[in-house]
C-alpha cells in the first residue's frame, strides 16, 4: 500500500531553486501505473525547465503550476496498477520516461507512468542502469528511425523490428558526441543497423567507451576542430556521408555535419538548427531533422510503442546497454549539485544517477 505523502524535489515557484519537500502521492488513472522510484538520472533538460521557468501550463498538460517537479528518467517498482492495465503487475521492475507534468516527473519517490510505453527491466540490468536509458535512447531512436516529419526522424529501417538489423552494412555514419548519453545509444543503434564505418567525436579518454558502444573510429575534437572534421571524415569514409546524427549540435558541429553530408542524406540535430530549416529538403535533397526525444509526444507514440515493446528483450540480450553510471549521495538532495555539474559541462562519459528512496 503506497503512502499518501512522499518526499519530492520541488521547484516552489517559477525560477526558484530546488528544495526537498513533500507532496501527495498520486493515484493511477486508467492506463497508468504508480511507480515507487528507485533510481533517476539527470539530464540537461532538467536544468532547462528549472533555470528558464519553462515548466508552465503550455508545457504541462496534466498538472500545471507550482510547486513543480521535473526529472525525465525513472526506474522502479510498480506499486499500483490503474484500470485497464493488464500487462503489468504490482512488484514488476520497470523503466519509463516522464511527460510534462509533476505527477509524471521522476525527481520524487512515487510517480505515474503511462503503461502504453513502459518496459520491464530484465534481471541483468540494475535500477541504476535502467534509469540511464529512457530519454537518451528515445532521442537517439526517434532522430534516426521515426518517420520523416518536422518532429519525426530520418526514417531509417528500425534495427529492433523484425528483419531490421544490419540493413546499412558498408554505409558510413557520423555520430557526434559518442561519450554523451544520447551518443552512446545512437552508436549502439547504428551498430545494430549494420553501419560501418561508425565515426564519432569524443575526448581521447573516452575512446574505449565509444568503441564498446559500436564506434569504429573516434576523432578527438580537442585535437581535430570541427572545421577540419569534413576532411578527416572523407578520408575515413572514402567520400561524403549519407547519415549524420549530430548529438552535440553546436554551430561548429552542425556546419561540419552539413558539409560532410551526401546529396539526399539526412542530419539529425538535437538543438535548434543553425544550418537551415528542419523538414525542408535542400535542392540536392539533403535534409535536417530536429528531434523531439519524448516517446509520449503524440507524434512519437507509434515509434515509442514499437521500441518499448522490444526494449526488455534488447536489454536482456545485451544488444542495448545502459550508460556508465555515477551514483550521487543524499537521495533527492544530491540532484541540484549534480545538475550544476551537468550545466557546467563537467560530466564526461558517465550518467549521473540519484536514489529518491535514500532522501533523509
Ligand atoms: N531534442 C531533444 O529532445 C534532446 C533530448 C536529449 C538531449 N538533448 C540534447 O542533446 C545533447 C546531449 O545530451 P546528453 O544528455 O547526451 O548529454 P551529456 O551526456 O550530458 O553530454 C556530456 C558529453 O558531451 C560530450 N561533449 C561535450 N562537448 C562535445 C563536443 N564539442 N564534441 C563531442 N562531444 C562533446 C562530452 O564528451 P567528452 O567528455 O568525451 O569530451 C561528455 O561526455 C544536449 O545538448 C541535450 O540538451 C536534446
Amino acid at each position: 500500500m503506497a503512502p499518501t505523502q512522499q518526499k519530492a524535489l520541488l521547484i516552489p515557484e517559477r525560477l526558484a531553486d530546488f528544495v526537498v519537500g513533500t507532496r501527495a502521492v498520486p493515484s493511477p488513472g486508467p492506463g497508468f501505473v504508480l511507480v515507487k522510484i528507485q533510481a533517476v538520472s539527470l539530464n540537461p533538460v532538467d536544468n532547462y525547465l528549472q533555470k528558464l521557468g519553462k515548466f508552465t501550463p503550455e508545457f504541462s498538460d496534466l498538472t500545471p503550476g507550482y510547486p513543480a517537479v521535473v526529472g525525465s528518467d525513472g526506474a522502479g517498482i510498480v506499486e499500483a496498477v490503474g484500470e485497464g492495465v493488464t500487462h503489468l503487475e504490482v512488484g514488476d521492475r520497470v523503466l519509463y520516461q516522464f511527460r510534462w507534468s509533476s505527477d509524471r516527473s521522476t525527481f520524487q519517490q512515487y510517480g505515474l507512468a503511462d503503461a502504453a510505453r513502459i518496459a520491464k527491466i530484465p534481471g541483468n540490468v540494475s535500477f541504476d542502469g535502467a534509469a540511464t536509458i529512457p530519454l537518451g535512447l528515445a532521442t537517439a531512436a526517434i532522430g534516426n528511425y521515426a518517420k520523416k516529419s518536422l518532429r519525426g526522424g530520418a526514417a531509417l529501417h528500425r534495427p529492433w523490428e523484425d528483419g531490421g538489423r544490419g540493413q546499412y552494412s558498408s554505409q558510413a555514419i557520423l555520430v557526434t558526441g559518442g561519450s554523451s548519453s544520447v551518443g552512446q545509444f545512437a552508436l549502439q543503434l547504428a551498430k545494430l543497423s549494420g553501419f560501418g564505418p561508425i565515426i564519432t567525436t569524443a575526448s581521447a579518454h573516452n575512446e574505449a567507451y565509444c568503441k564498446a558502444a559500436g564506434a569504429t573510429h573516434v576523432v578527438d575534437y580537442h585535437s581535430v576542430p570541427y572545421a577540419e572534421l569534413p576532411v578527416v571524415l572523407a578520408r575515413i569514409a572514402g567520400g561524403p556521408i549519407a547519415f549524420v546524427y549530430d548529438v552535440i549540435s553546436s554551430a561548429e558541429s552542425q556546419a561540419a555535419g552539413w558539409a560532410s553530408l551526401a546529396p539526399g542524406g539526412s542530419i539529425v540535430v538535437t538543438l535548434p538548427s543553425a544550418i537551415g530549416q528542419p523538414g525542408v529538403d535542400a535542392e540536392d535533397g539533403r535534409r535536417i531533422v530536429w528531434v523531439s526525444g519524448n516517446v509520449h509526444h503524440r507524434d512519437n507514440h507509434e515509434l515509442g510503442q514499437s521500441l518499448y515493446s522490444k526494449l526488455t528483450e534488447l536489454l536482456a540480450e545485451g544488444a542495448l546497454k545502459p550508460n556508465r553510471v555515477e551514483v550521487l549521495p543524499d537521495g533527492l538532495a544530491g540532484i541540484p549539485p549534480g545538475l550544476g555539474r551537468v550545466l557546467a559541462k563537467q560530466v564526461s562519459g558517465v550518467k549521473l544517477v540519484a536514489h529518491p528512496q535514500e532522501t533523509l
